[in-house]
């Protein structure tokens, strides 16, 4: 890989050892994807997790020095001074959680803990090349805003925000962001549910760059592309997805395989939504302790609609609404959030699924969630999750049983 001379200066620990360490890290994953150069980056974003190996190379990263060239914005840890109220987390985790709250601003993170920050704080445009992690926000800044970023995990990320490069290969070049498989949906998409049913069915789909038909414009929501691209990275590895008139590079076939036929021709009827639907959500559940939504965290149009519900049939089970702290305050600013504690939902802000440390005393209950993501993260510590669409999971929350 050719370096510009700021580069090698940097390898060469002109800039410190801090850069020095991540240009390197950066320059071996390059020449392991046969990268030619390093391009510049105006964005990252870092999925944090709060968990000891990714603070331990956060830590490191700071100790000799490194701050960020560009200031990326942090996936969810947990919402320190709610669990600690709730009594839910030790010691242990907290001092944990705030380490890497000091760690990463040490860094110059900009610290918003949420996983869809290209809704508020972090918005790349249409061909913007950035560095993001977190598996549903790449997809979703690749598919739907059009910018270009590879699949980074929360260290490769980080590294890039300190350099402000990254290496130039895969998802950044033109000719990898073409569809290579046409999916024609023959199936009706009525929910933000049914698209990550439809992103559920990627192992159908196979490797590659979908190009998806049959579905309409005004069927798209949102909610529906992040659901859709959260779920084919749960079941499958997905970068980049098109979808024929609605994503910025398929306005027509021609455009979204850049001329060229597509590899494989796949169908996905309703019959294959409704297999994935059947084998989530089990004939009957004897009681339901809990409801979990907001994995991808929810937009405030969600949170508005779970309030709506819950305004006509309260919750005898705790709700728990994880969104991003903007979207908390914003809802705190609107009444929705006393709202949703009036009838037994709450919202909680910063929050990952995947932190054990707050979520352990679910262990051995029964949950229900809209996401099969949050049920095989929350799987992982013993969390039994049934999954099906939000207002199921709302219905049940009504005739459950439990208490906060
Ligand atoms: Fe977000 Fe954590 Fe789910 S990062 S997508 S709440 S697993």
């Amino acid at each position: 890989m050719i370096l510009t001379q700021y580069q090698q200066d940097m390898l060469d620990g002109r800039y410190g050892k801090g850069k020095a360490l991540a240009i390197r890290i950066q320059k071996a994953i390059g020449e392991g994807f046969r990268a030619q150069r390093m391009v510049p980056i105006t964005r990252a974003h870092v999925a944090l997790s709060a968990q000891e190996a990714d603070t331990w190379f956060a830590r490191k990263m700071r100790d000799a020095g490194a701050t960020c060239a560009v200031s990326p914005t942090v996936n969810p840890g947990y919402c320190l001074k709610l669990f600690q109220q709730l009594g839910y987390v030790d010691d242990e985790s907290s001092a944990l959680m705030r380490e890497t709250h000091q760690v990463y601003q040490a860094l110059g993170a900009n610290l918003t803990y949420s996983c869809t920050p290209y809704l508020f704080g972090n918005i790349p445009r249409y061909g913007e090349i950035v560095s993001f992690s977190e598996s549903s926000a790449t997809v979703y800044v690749n598919s739907v805003l059009g910018a270009r970023t590879n699949r980074e995990s929360s260290a490769s990320a980080l590294c890039a925000a300190i350099t402000g490069f990254v290496p130039e290969y895969g998802m950044l070049l033109e000719e990898n962001r073409f569809g290579t498989v046409l999916v024609q949906v023959d199936a009706q998409l009525k929910s933000e549910f049914d698209f990550a049913l439809l992103g559920l069915n990627i192992k159908r789909i196979g490797r590659g760059v979908p190009v998806f038909t049959g579905i309409h414009p005004s069927a798209v929501t949102t909610e529906g592309l992040i659901a859709l691209g959260a779920q084919m990275n749960v079941a499958g590895m997905v970068d980049l997805f098109h979808i024929l008139g609605v994503t910025p590079d398929a306005p027509d076939l021609d455009r979204a395989f850049g001329g060229k036929q597509p590899e494989r021709v796949i169908t996905i009827t309703q019959a294959h939504l409704d297999e994935h639907r059947a084998a989530l959500m089990p004939h009957r559940l004897d009681h339901v302790d809990f409801v979990m939504l907001g994995c991808p965290h929810y937009t405030y149009e969600q949170i508005c609609r779970a309030d709506k519900y819950l305004e006509q049939n309260s919750a005898a089970v705790p709700v728990w609404i994880l969104t991003s702290a903007a979207t908390a305050a914003l809802a705190q600013v609107n009444g929705i959030s006393d709202s949703l504690e009036a009838h037994g939902a709450r919202i909680v802000p910063d929050t990952c699924v995947d932190e054990a440390a707050c979520w352990g005393h679910l262990a051995g209950k029964q949950g229900v969630t809209d996401s099969p993501k949050c049920a095989y993260y929350m799987r992982a510590f013993g969390v039994n999750l049934a999954v099906c669409d939000s207002e199921t999971c709302l219905t049940w929350a009504a005739k459950g049983r439990g208490e906060f």
